[in-house]
């Protein structure tokens, strides 16, 4: 599919659950109330949506949440998701934190490749950012998938004051193993609006100060806006993913789907289709009222005229830099990071 601007869209990240074990300050404190289990699509609804989008050219899946393996049955859904004629590769987003015991489930269900959320290394700076004393669980489950040869990516999200003195200590895991560490701009969606972005223009020139030698990695990593570099001999890369010092719209190529069925054209924004409806209100029927006696529309079909529409309002960009022009009120859990 190619949006307005001609960009292709080939890539769809799915939000199973606003669920989570863990509470990062920025993304879901204490506190926030959930979507009740009957709102969110069952794995057969989401199964549904995505062989529609895999015949109109989505080939790429991401599995996020909250924390998708909170969700019961997860990895069987990463299977239904590998089926579908079409698509190429599903991934996942996770914490972590249950990597270790789902691990063995998932390479067999086929998951492609993780990514791992971590933002330090320090177990009492992690209780303070996530609300809970797991990062040993994390640190195993990501020296597991590493072993098992899964391609492992880890995400940190720099806050200053509180982790911001570990990022040269986070960039040199890729020295020691082989995985990619990514250093994410806090976007100012949901809590993370009570941030300020550090800059990831500043950290590159700082990593190149102390690394001149540092080279640009212009291998494809993965379906992401990341910048990559390599310290000379690393068995990993550094990215850089910088929604806020480094727009990268023109190269956008995703929808989102929110764990209640809408599928987003863009994160800034609050502008949504809703694919729920078509799942569960027989819209069908309703559809072909009023049409004559023209053929009945399938299911898929309207759940693939719904997707082109959300295709077809994708913004050329994104406003992060100008608080006035967001209008996505969503906390990052219910939409997926
Ligand atoms: N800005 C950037 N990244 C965020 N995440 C959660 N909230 C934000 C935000 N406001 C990240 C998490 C995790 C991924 C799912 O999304 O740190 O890595
Ligand atoms: Fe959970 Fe990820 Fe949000 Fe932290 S950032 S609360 S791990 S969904």
């Amino acid at each position: 599919m190619k949006d307005s601007y001609g960009r292709i869209i080939d890539y769809m990240r799915i939000s199973i659950t606003d669920r989570c074990n863990l509470r990062c300050r920025y993304c879901m404190p204490e506190g926030i109330s959930l979507v009740p289990m009957e709102e969110i699509l069952t794995y057969e609804e989401i199964t549904e949506i995505c062989r529609a989008a895999s015949e109109l050219g989505i080939r790429k899946l991401k599995i996020t949440g909250g924390e998708p393996l909170v969700r019961p049955g997860c990895p069987e859904l990463i299977r239904m998701l590998k089926k579908i004629p079409g698509i190429e590769q599903v991934t996942m987003t996770t914490n972590g934190v249950a990597l270790k015991q789902h691990l063995p489930c998932l390479l067999e269900n086929g998951l492609d490749a993780v990514n791992i959320s971590l933002d330090t290394l320090d177990p009492r700076i992690y209780q303070q950012i996530t609300g809970r004393n797991q990062l040993h669980d994390v640190l195993e489950g990501i020296q597991q998938a590493v072993r098992a040869g899964l391609p492992t990516k880890l995400n940190t999200v720099l806050q200053t004051d509180v982790n911001i003195g570990e990022w040269l200590e986070m960039a040199k895991l890729t020295a020691l193993l082989p995985v990619d560490v990514r250093f994410i701009e806090m976007m100012p969606i949901g809590y993370g609006k009570n941030y300020r972005s550090v800059s990831n223009q500043e950290l590159l020139l700082r990593l190149k100060s102390i690394y001149p030698e540092l080279e640009k990695d212009e291998r494809v990593h993965g379906n992401g806006p990341a910048v990559y570099y390599r310290i000379p001999q690393a068995k990993g890369s550094v990215g850089f993913i910088s929604p806020l010092h480094g727009k990268f719209c023109e190269n956008c190529s995703r929808l989102r789907l929110t764990s209640q069925g809408k599928l987003k054209p863009c994160l800034c924004f609050e502008e949504e289709v809703d694919l729920m409806e078509v799942l569960r209100e027989n819209k069908d029927a309703a559809a072909n009222k009023g049409q004559g006696n023209h053929r009945s529309i399938s299911r898929k079909e309207l759940l693939q005229q719904r997707i082109l529409r959300a295709v077809s309002q994708k913004p050329r960009e994104h406003h992060f830099e100008s608080a006035g022009q967001i209008t996505e009120c969503k906390q990052m859990v219910q939409i997926g990071g």
